[in-house]
């Protein structure tokens, strides 16, 4: 009798059949998933990567509520002709505080995950409002009714808090401020001093979309503008011990 005959015994019989793929089953799942048990963490920790600012927050709500990820991953590859073109690849470090993760499917356009400090303010406002009068072949969405649409943070405290409860580490002291921190951040005239406490002296303080109000296209291009520029790549070296 070959063991393939012997095979017979199980597919004919369903109750073995049943409990021997149970057995299978579970001794694949522990394999995958008891040793994640051990790690102290699946993330490599990165100098540089902080929650976002409560102005930021805003930002990227408004790049989930518009679908921009539709149109636009977040997340560079390691392979030469995309780190070539966006810069360095994408470290998981770069959106453990995205909550959902951007990563995106599609590119109708080009990555976003690096796009930070590429252009200017008034180049996002112009790009946002008529995609058209900047690229001429760009089949983007214009954007322009952000210009005129007023934000008073009223519920950013909430948003922090939120996300405060799946892990993002801020603090009661940045929960309170919430509301102040998102007026100070796009305020050049603002104390600010607070904001660059909680949130680092590199954020970004000044009147992203150049008129008066505080408006969607603020929240909007603070967001854009600190994409992928949390990490110094010039110092930065992976933990080869993983
Ligand atoms: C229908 C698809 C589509 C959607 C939706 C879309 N975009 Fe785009 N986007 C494009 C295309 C195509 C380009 C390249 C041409 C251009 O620059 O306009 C682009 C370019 C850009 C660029 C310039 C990137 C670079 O490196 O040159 C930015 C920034 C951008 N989009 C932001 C956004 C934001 C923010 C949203 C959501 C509010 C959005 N896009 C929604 C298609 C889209």
């Amino acid at each position: 009798m070959s063991i393939l005959s012997k095979h017979k015994i199980i597919e004919t019989n369903a109750t073995l059949l049943m409990v021997l793929s149970l057995l299978v089953v579970t001794v694949g799942g522990i394999v995958e998933i008891a040793p994640l048990f051990y790690l102290e963490n699946t993330i490599e920790k990165v100098k540089g990567v902080r929650p976002y600012t409560p102005l930021e927050m805003s930002g990227r709500n408004i790049y989930i509520r518009e679908g921009c990820y539709v149109c636009h991953s977040q997340m560079i590859r390691p392979l030469r002709d995309e780190v070539e073109r966006y810069g360095h690849y994408s470290l998981a470090a770069e959106s453990m505080y995205d909550h959902p993760f951007q990563w995106g499917s599609k590119r109708t356009g080009p990555d976003l995950a690096r796009v930070g400090g590429r252009y200017s303010d008034e180049w996002h406002v112009n790009h946002m409002t008529d995609p058209r009068a900047v690229v001429p072949e760009s089949v983007m969405p214009t954007y322009g009714f952000m210009l005129n649409a007023v934000l008073d943070g009223k519920y950013i405290g909430d948003t922090l808090k939120a996300n405060a409860m799946v892990g993002v580490p801020y603090d009661a002291e940045m929960l309170t401020e919430a509301k102040a921190d998102f007026a100070a951040q796009a305020d050049p005239d603002s104390d600010s001093d607070g904001l660059q406490a909680r949130y680092g002296g590199k954020v970004n303080v000044r009147n992203f979309d150049g008129q008066p109000e505080l408006t969607e296209m603020d929240a909007l291009i603070a967001y854009l503008q600190v994409l992928g520029t949390m990490v110094d790549f010039s110092t930065f070296e992976p933990d080869a011990s993983r």
